[in-house]
């Protein structure tokens, strides 16, 4: 890879304290209702696409599944490996670019988490084909049938959240529901500005479609507050859970 995009920086600096953020502390009743949804044998093979520090991957390898964790910050995949030595699993970790990754057939099933990587803009890419060029790359993964769980930014909240004049001021983007903001990752740390893209359920219905994915449910899926629950207006995250039912299709490598 070359150049640091925005997010791998931010990334790099935040993994210290990644694991010290509140949404990341329901991770073992998370993988129980993974388990639920992904219909896995026991020993199965997943993909943990953004997988960050490891938080999913490890506790899915502790529970015997062989786990592939992809992320685009080296930062968070060398606390990951840090964290999986102690918690003394082995997963396979991936330093890669979700938008460009092939592991072709693969995998049982497959998540992608708290935006692991979807919609995470970097500075050049497109609101749609960056998505698109993931959830493709997911699909490409998994074996037929096989199921994926992702969790993604909810536009209606985001619609709610910001007025006329952060649009004015270019703080959400209406047009393609992107978010921009400057984060300090940590404290004493320059601010990176970053762009993230939020969703609606149609589009995610349409994308995933042309990936090669049936949607089964949408849910309301915001961090540290999974449930089986209808999506309403103010959750942060929608959760999407979905099944592989051909191969992407042409329109899908936009
Ligand atoms: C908010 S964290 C989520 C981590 C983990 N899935 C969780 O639930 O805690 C987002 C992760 O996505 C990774 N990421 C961002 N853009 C990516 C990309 N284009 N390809 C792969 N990983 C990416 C980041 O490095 C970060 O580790």
């Amino acid at each position: 890879m070359t150049e640091k995009s925005s997010w791998e920086a931010f990334f790099d600096e935040h993994a210290p304290i990644y694991d010290d953020n509140v949404f990341t502390k329901s991770t073992v009743l998370e993988v129980d209702f993974l388990l639920e949804e992904l219909s896995l044998q026991p020993g199965g093979s997943i993909l943990d696409v953004g997988c960050g520090t490891g938080r999913h991957s490890i506790e899915l390898a502790k529970r015997g599944y062989a786990v592939t964790g992809l992320d685009l910050s080296s930062g968070m995949l060398a606390m990951a490996a840090d964290a999986a030595k102690a918690a003394n699993v082995n997963v396979n970790w991936i330093h890669a670019d979700a938008t460009g990754f092939t592991l072709p057939g693969r995998y049982d099933g497959a998540v992608c988490l708290c935006e692991g990587a979807f919609g995470l803009l970097g500075k050049g890419d497109d609101p749609i084909a960056q998505p698109l060029s993931i959830l493709c790359n997911i699909s490409r993964s998994l074996k037929p049938q096989a199921k994926a769980v992702l969790t993604v930014l909810n536009a209606a909240a985001m619609f709610r959240r910001y007025t006329n004049k952060d649009v004015e001021e270019g703080r959400f983007d209406p047009l393609t529901l992107v978010e921009s903001s400057e984060h300090p990752p940590r404290e004493g740390l320059p601010a990176v500005a970053v762009r993230e893209r939020a969703f609606v359920p149609t589009e995610l219905i349409v994308l995933f479609r042309l990936a090669g994915m049936s949607v089964l449910h949408i849910w309301g899926g915001t961090a540290g507050n999974w449930g089986r629950r209808p999506l309403d207006l103010d959750e942060i995250e929608i959760m999407i859970v979905a099944r592989k039912t051909a191969e992407p299709s042409a329109a899908g490598d936009a």
